[in-house]
């Protein structure tokens, strides 16, 4: 099949670890008689360093013709001024918005060879499987917000949390549907006892399980008690469906039962058009250019967006395949080994993840 792939290596180790993912999709075109044509375009600080604009429309044109968006990272302390006109935060606001890109799919998965890793007990996380689905372009990130002096020189500010019910409606359906395909239990996280907007979430979501799903198991959950939760049981959860700026908080938590955020890749998807894919790790700017960053993160997004935009299964497990073998063989980058043990660099391992691939 042929493809259009729009790349946005942004900043930090952002372009390092999307080259790498970039060569293993070379490898699978190769390997499976694919033609994948890459398009590299600007996001983030750089583009904010080159046109003063952290999501220039030259950026969203490309992406919107496009099949589909790997994304490295944005952001890093050259940018965080607080007086700055612009961040490069905005940018991946702007394009998750501009692409109505409402699902943000984040799989937290336990890798069996990487249990040590976590700074967890062996005995709650392995075996961990949960799928979050984050409303992405909805609630306190997009609600009405501003920032006002007041006469006696103190300042207000205010941000909102505020959905619709097709916002909730279409969210806790696509959750609900990946719930049926694995082990048909939906978690929905809000803070219903005190914010008006989770009990819209509250009342829609049940609404639409009862209709929709009755053959699922529903449970709901309070944000504060999921933060307690998903580091006591986290076994427990098959997928979890909450708002934006909760999801946004727990998977950074939860990102630490297999260990490092090194591994984990992220998907944003719309009801149609391209998706976006990312390692949910961010631009790390402290390591960047020294070649050590872990490029996993960014191969198995790649896996991803093999996997959801262009329906193509079996390449996209021959990606997960070839990195489980990779971390089996005892191949770790810097993030994942322990103090005093052999490491490879960016290149290197993805280097034994070709090699990998090419068994298969
Ligand atoms: C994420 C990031 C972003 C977010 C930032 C960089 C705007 O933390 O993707 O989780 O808050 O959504
Ligand atoms: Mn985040």
């Amino acid at each position: 099949m042929k493809a259009n792939i729009v790349l946005l290596p942004g900043d930090g180790i952002g372009p390092e670890v999307t080259a790498q993912a970039v060569r293993v999709l070379e490898s699978i075109a190769r390997k499976f008689g694919h033609d994948f044509v890459f398009l590299s375009k600007k996001i983030g600080g750089i583009a904010i360093d080159e046109t003063g604009d952290a999501l220039p429309q030259d950026t969203t044109d490309a992406c919107k013709k496009s099949d589909a968006i790997l994304l490295g990272a944005v952001g890093g302390p050259k940018w965080d001024d607080p007086n700055a006109k612009t961040r490069p935060e905005a940018g991946l606001l702007k394009i998750r918005k501009e692409l109505g890109l409402f699902a943000n799919l984040r799989p937290i998965v336990t890798f069996t060879e990487l249990v040590d890793a976590s700074p967890l007990k062996r005995e709650i996380i392995e075996g961990t499987d949960i799928l979050f689905f984050r409303e992405l372009t909805g609630g306190l990130y997009f609600g009405p917000s501003g920032t006002e002096d007041l006469p006696d020189g103190q300042q207000r500010a205010y941000s909102t949390a505020v959905y619709t019910t097709s916002e909730v409606e279409r969210i806790v359906r696509m959750a609900a549907e990946a719930a049926r395909k694995r082990r048909r239990k939906l978690t929905m996280v809000d803070k219903a006892n005190v914010l008006e907007a989770s009990r819209l979430w509250r009342r829609t979501s049940a609404r639409i399980m009862k209709e929709e799903f009755p053959d699922l198991e529903y449970e709901v959950v309070l944000v504060d008690s999921m933060a307690m939760h998903l580091l006591s049981r986290p076994k427990s959860f098959d997928v979890v469906v909450t708002s934006n700026m909760f999801g946004d908080i727990l998977t950074d938590e939860a990102s630490m039962l297999p260990g490092s955020l090194g591994m984990l890749p992220s998907a944003s998807l719309g009801s149609n058009g391209p998706g976006l894919y990312e390692p949910i790790h961010g631009s790390a700017p402290d390591i960047a250019g020294t070649g050590i960053a872990n490029p996993l993160a960014t191969i198995l997004a790649a896996a991803m967006l093999l996997r959801h935009s262009l329906s193509l299964e079996t390449e996209a497990a021959a990606i997960e395949t070839a990195v489980k073998k990779v971390l089996a063989q005892g191949c770790r980058t810097a993030d994942l080994a322990p103090k005093g043990t052999p490491t490879l660099g960016t290149i290197a391992i993805t280097d034994k993840v070709l090699e990998s691939l090419d068994k298969v």
